[in-house]
């Protein structure tokens, strides 16, 4: 088909060959971009992730407050060190509801994609007052003012909506709870329902009793939920190997 192709028509006609160009750049952009006209979203379901729960979500706003970020990434790579040290690489449905990520890429301090779960809510508590109490070399700051300072409740519900925008599932009448009941099951659905917002916030900071005082919900409370949930919402031990090829 090519063998009559005069190519010298092309080489010696810069007209011709900026159209011949642009047509073969938009063949390749064809491809990429037109499937991302009709898919709803570019990221597998993966079991278990699910949008942060009210008191987490405060959390994390303390995270992004107190700048957390600026020492801490949150995404072990897929390199075999970082997954001894870390445990399993992570997914990207794993950040699909946080707005913005918080992957990073600045680690002073280890990662924290999957510190949940790693430590008692005590060693956060006492770590997160003064680190070199239970780290002595430790160069992270104090936050000693979390522990008595009342998290601001107030706006929890408004925050919620904010997100709620961006695609998190948050919901905000009965057909979105319902929604939410087929999808993550009534339990999670009912944390996630933002007329709610306020009293299950309390309820879980005073079940979790997370600061060690459950008369009253403090910053430390929010923070050290959030950090508790962070890279366990998905259980690995469930996960097929033939599944992580349509994960990443
Ligand atoms: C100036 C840099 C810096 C900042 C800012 C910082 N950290 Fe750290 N962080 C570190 C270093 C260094 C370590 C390792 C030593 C230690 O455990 O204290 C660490 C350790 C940790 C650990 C233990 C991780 C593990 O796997 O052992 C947690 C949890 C943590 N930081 C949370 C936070 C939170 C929450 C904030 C914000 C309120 C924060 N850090 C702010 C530097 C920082």
């Amino acid at each position: 088909m090519f063998k009559n192709l005069k190519h010298e028509i092309l080489e010696t006609n810069t007209g011709w060959l900026v159209v011949a160009t642009m047509f073969a750049i938009s063949i390749g952009g064809l491809v990429e971009i037109s499937p991302l006209f009709f898919i709803k979203d570019t990221l597998e379901d993966v079991p278990g992730v699910r949008p942060y729960t009210p008191l987490e979500s405060r959390g994390r706003d303390i995270y992004l407050r107190e700048g957390c970020y600026t020492c801490h990434s949150q995404m072990v790579r897929p390199f075999r060190d970082e997954q001894l040290r870390y445990g399993h690489y992570s997914l990207a449905a794993e950040s699909k509801y946080d707005h913005p990520f918080q992957w990073g890429s600045k680690r002073t301090g280890p990662d924290l994609a999957r510190v949940g779960g790693k430590y008692s809510n005590e060693w956060h508590v006492q770590h997160l007052l003064r680190p070199k109490s239970v780290v002595p070399e430790s160069v992270m700051p104090n936050y000693p003012w979390l522990l008595t300072t009342p998290l601001d409740v107030s706006d929890v519900g408004a925050r919620m909506r904010a997100l709620r925008t961006t695609g998190v599932p948050y919901s905000a009448n009965q057909e979105e709870y319902r929604r939410n009941v087929e999808k993550f099951g009534e339990q999670v659905a009912r944390t996630l329902h933002i007329p709610d917002a306020q009293k299950n916030l309390v309820a879980q900071a005073q079940d979790g009793n997370y600061d060690g005082d459950r008369s009253s919900v403090s910053e430390m409370d929010a923070l050290v939920a959030y950090l508790q949930v962070l890279g366990t919402m998905v259980d690995f031990s469930k996960i097929k190997p033939e599944d992580l090829v349509k994960y990443r």
